[in-house]
């Protein structure tokens, strides 16, 4: 069995996209694995929040990935500053991170670019604290899309560094957990490209079901094909993407045939989406909306994990101060 961790972002409502993509492997590996799912709030304050948006979109994330099927029972589910030995471990690791391979990152080579106004140095040791996140659980595999890679790189290296400067072999060096096949990718309504928060081209799992009839009927399509059998525009095949994931197959070959002899009516293709996203998102939804004035449920779920999750931290804090050589006098 291996150790697999996550860390999830605390910012933006999950959509379809995130659903397929990531969490219904996640879903899943909470089952087979000995996994760690954690929120990621110590790295959002990169962006400066507020207090008050700091912890409702911590609750909102938990609050989703929870409706969503994560269970608090099968998985170690944690909010990143619960736990202060993630922090230590990030101060500790940074003695060994060089401000030169930190400034090669492409994210922050991003960050410098995209917001100048704002290059702070949390967002420079950002892979710092990815790798005290990982390495802390002695995690072997790490689920990340291909943004992450690189981070997940510089994991690699802090944990041979250090076992490498201190002659021993302590920390594990995380893998990516490849889900080869079964990565699916969502595109988005808009016709081109995936389903992302940024292009509001998104169905969200909070979203009302009058919210997704509109954006469904508002899909981008095309003219209709225009002789038998001939092969799906990108918008079309994005549609039927889409169908694919929440449709029944009979659904989907009934559009497909109607499709190759011309006779398609998008229109009622649009009306079968919308409702069969609807008969999918709405038990979800329905879990968000319970859960999210569980405020008991809520504590119970967060304490329980941030204890799991402390119990391994906190040995590893205090092998990692031995091998450095921190000797106490009293
Ligand atoms: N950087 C990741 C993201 O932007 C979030 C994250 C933080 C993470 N710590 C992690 C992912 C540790 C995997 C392991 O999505």
């Amino acid at each position: 069995m291996e150790t697999v961790l996550s860390g999830i972002r605390s910012t933006g409502n999950l959509h379809l996209g995130n659903y397929f993509g990531a969490i219904k492997n996640f879903i899943k590996m909470q089952y087979e694995h000995n996994c760690y799912f954690f929120i990621a709030d110590y790295h959002s304050l990169t962006t400066h929040p507020t207090p008050a948006d700091l912890h409702s979109n911590v609750k909102q994330v938990l609050t989703e990935y929870l409706a969503a099927g994560l269970d608090p029972e099968k998985a170690t589910i944690y909010v990143q500053s619960d736990l202060p030995e993630i922090a230590e471990l990030y101060l500790l690791l940074n003695m060994n991170a060089y401000i030169g391979e930190l400034e090669r990152t492409t994210s922050f080579k991003d960050k410098v670019r995209k917001q100048p106004e704002n290059v702070n140095a949390g967002l420079l040791t950002y892979p710092v604290l990815m790798a005290a996140d990982i390495i802390i659980h002695h995690a072997s595999k790490v689920p990340v899309g291909k943004d992450q890679e690189q981070n997940l790189e510089m994991a690699r290296k802090f944990a041979k560094r250090f076992n490498h400067m201190y002659k021993i072999k302590y920390f594990t060096e995380p893998q990516a957990f490849n889900f080869n096949e079964e990565l699916v990718k969502i595109p988005g309504l808009d016709g081109t490209g995936k389903m992302g928060k940024s292009d509001g081209n998104g169905i969200y799992l909070a979203d009302s079901d009058k919210a997704i009839r509109k954006k469904v009927m508002r899909a981008v399509t095309d003219s209709g094909p225009s002789e038998p059998n001939s092969a799906f525009t990108e918008p079309i095949s994005n549609l039927f993407a889409l169908m694919n994931v929440v449709s029944e197959q009979s659904t989907i070959e009934h559009f497909k045939n109607s499709y190759a002899e011309c006779s398609i009516r998008y229109g009622d293709l649009k009306k079968q989406l919308a409702e069969d996203i609807i008969k999918f998102v709405s038990p979800i939804r329905a879990r968000i909306e319970d859960i999210s004035h569980n405020d008991e449920y809520l504590s119970k779920v967060a304490k329980m994990g941030a204890e799991k999750a402390r119990v391994n931290a906190s040995k590893t804090i205090k092998e990692v101060r031995e091998i450095i050589g921190f000797r106490k006098f009293y």
